[in-house]
């Protein structure tokens, strides 16, 4: 069966995608923008691409700064006891995602928002509602990700993997030297392949559903333009356009995937008369867990290929003892967080790590940062595919919002890693990477290897 044309979908630019913009990202964006010109570190790290393609430096001057650092307008920690204790506390909550705005202009933004135009951090997403509707979702979620179920994706996993390297190859000549951009080829598709299936995606969709996902990503950032704005809300309502047809076409032929699971839920609680899940939070859901389960998990890879090129001597140690990948996998999400930063506001006056936070202040709790905390791990700058407590990073965050997807991202890059070494031992970075131009998420867009060819030292 065909599909309709989705990019016939109504365009954004109406007075009401406009207040939504100015109220999420317009007045945010005038703010940072002022901040960042006088100097403010929070507000620089938001806005000034230099500091985005590379935060670190500026992390630790944050560091030097306090354990909590504040700016008038939000606060931030890059300590790793404060961001873990915010995180774990019932005394913060999401803030809608819009944590850094006074009540009065959320709900006014939920009221200017469009249903078929809601990203992943606008409400009903999953990631930005609290208990007890969070944890409503979370149940009907987390149950499609117990260590048993991910267990049992291991084979489709590596199946997955096996193919996409036999495409790589599948056109050269044996003896010939193989390159490839792995963002596109390999990292991207591995983690979308899988995600797919366990939403019941058909494979001629998931060229599209990449498409729309590095649009949609930038929507994590703060300050977007009204441009941005536009063109990444264009291509979720494309998205939402395409989920409801998907949805559609679940409910008429159900498979034994998430979504027809939770399609099902919807009409058995119906029918008993009980609470259900509406469309837009079945939407919210379905398509959040779809976006978390490949915008992210493409960084890790990535990442994980870019550093081992730099530390040869870690690949060779990891070759020669594959039971290291794990911990490799962990020294990675440490060292290079592919989600850098998430945000909380505290929902009444309290205390964390001896700081006072009055109610609803908003702090960003910087992940990748507090991985670095020297407190927590010697010599934090090191990449050290051995270090013993990797595992001690924030990552996948903490507390009730706990990345649900941890164990698969685990399990994909993982197995994906070790595969694509076993296939390619000699894989190098040859030519220039080009990282991903996003705050939230940090990752390349383009990776290009080689393998099989002689190259330069470098
Ligand atoms: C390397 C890969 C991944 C990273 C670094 C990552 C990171 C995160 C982080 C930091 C959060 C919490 C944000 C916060 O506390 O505000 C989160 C939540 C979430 N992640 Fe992941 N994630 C990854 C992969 C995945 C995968 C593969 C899936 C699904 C298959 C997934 C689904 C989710 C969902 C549904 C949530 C929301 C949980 C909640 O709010 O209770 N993620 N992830």
């Amino acid at each position: 069966m065909s599909l309709p044309d989705f990019k016939n979908a109504r365009p954004v630019g109406t007075a009401r995608d406009f207040a939504a913009w100015t109220i999420a990202h317009g007045l945010q964006r005038r703010f940072l923008r002022k901040g960042a010109a006088g100097g403010d570190l929070i507000a620089r790290l938001a806005t000034d691409p230099e500091l985005i393609a590379e935060p670190y430096a500026a992390y630790e001057e944050l560091r030097s700064q306090g354990r909590l650092v504040r700016n008038g307008f939000i606060g931030g920690t890059v300590d790793h006891e404060v961001g873990n204790a915010i995180l774990r506390s019932e005394d913060f909550g999401t803030g809608a995602g819009l944590a850094e705005l006074p009540a009065p202009l959320r709900r006014l933004h939920a009221l200017a928002r469009e249903d078929d135009t809601l990203s992943p951090v606008d409400p009903p997403s999953m990631l930005v509602v609290d208990p007890p509707q969070h944890t409503r979702y979370r149940k009907l979620v987390a149950r499609s990700f117990t260590a048993r179920k991910v267990g049992r994706m291991s084979d489709r996993v590596t199946g997955v993997a096996e193919r996409l390297l036999d495409d790589l190859t599948a056109s050269v000549r044996p003896g010939e030297p193989v390159a490839f951009d792995l963002v596109d080829r390999y990292a991207a598709q591995l983690p979308v392949a899988v995600i797919a299936d366990l939403l019941g995606i058909p494979e001629s969709e998931r060229e599209l559903v990449l498409e729309w996902g590095n649009h949609a990503a930038v929507t994590l950032d703060p300050g977007l333009s009204w441009s941005q704005f536009r063109t990444a809300s264009a291509a979720l309502r494309e998205m939402h356009a395409w989920f409801a047809h998907h949805l559609e076409r679940l409910r008429r032929d159900p498979g034994d995937d998430l979504m027809s699971q939770l399609l099902l839920d919807q009409q058995q609680s119906a029918a008993r008369g009980e609470e259900q899940l509406t469309d837009v939070e079945v939407h919210a859901v379905g398509l959040l867990v779809l976006g978390a389960g490949f915008e992210t998990t493409v960084n890790l890879i990535g990442n994980a290929v870019a550093l081992l090129d730099q530390h040869p001597d870690q690949l060779r140690a990891l070759q020669a003892d594959p039971e290291g990948w794990p911990n490799a996998v962990e020294e990675v999400l440490r060292h290079e967080s592919p989600v850098q930063l998430t945000m909380r506001a505290a929902m009444r006056d309290t205390e964390v790590a001896g700081e006072r936070v009055a109610e609803g202040e908003a702090i960003l709790v910087y992940l990748s940062a507090a991985n670095r905390d020297p407190h927590v791990f010697d010599d934090p700058a090191r990449f050290d595919v051995a270090r013993p407590n990797a595992g001690e990073n924030l990552s996948f965050s903490a507390g009730i919002h706990y990345c649900v997807g941890a164990s698969l991202a685990r399990l994909e890059a993982t197995a994906g890693l070790r595969m694509l070494y076993e296939r390619f031992p000699d894989l190098r970075v040859a030519g220039t990477p080009v990282r991903r131009g996003t705050r939230v998420l940090r990752g390349y867009a383009e990776l290009p290897v080689v393998s099989g060819a002689e190259l330069p030292v470098s």
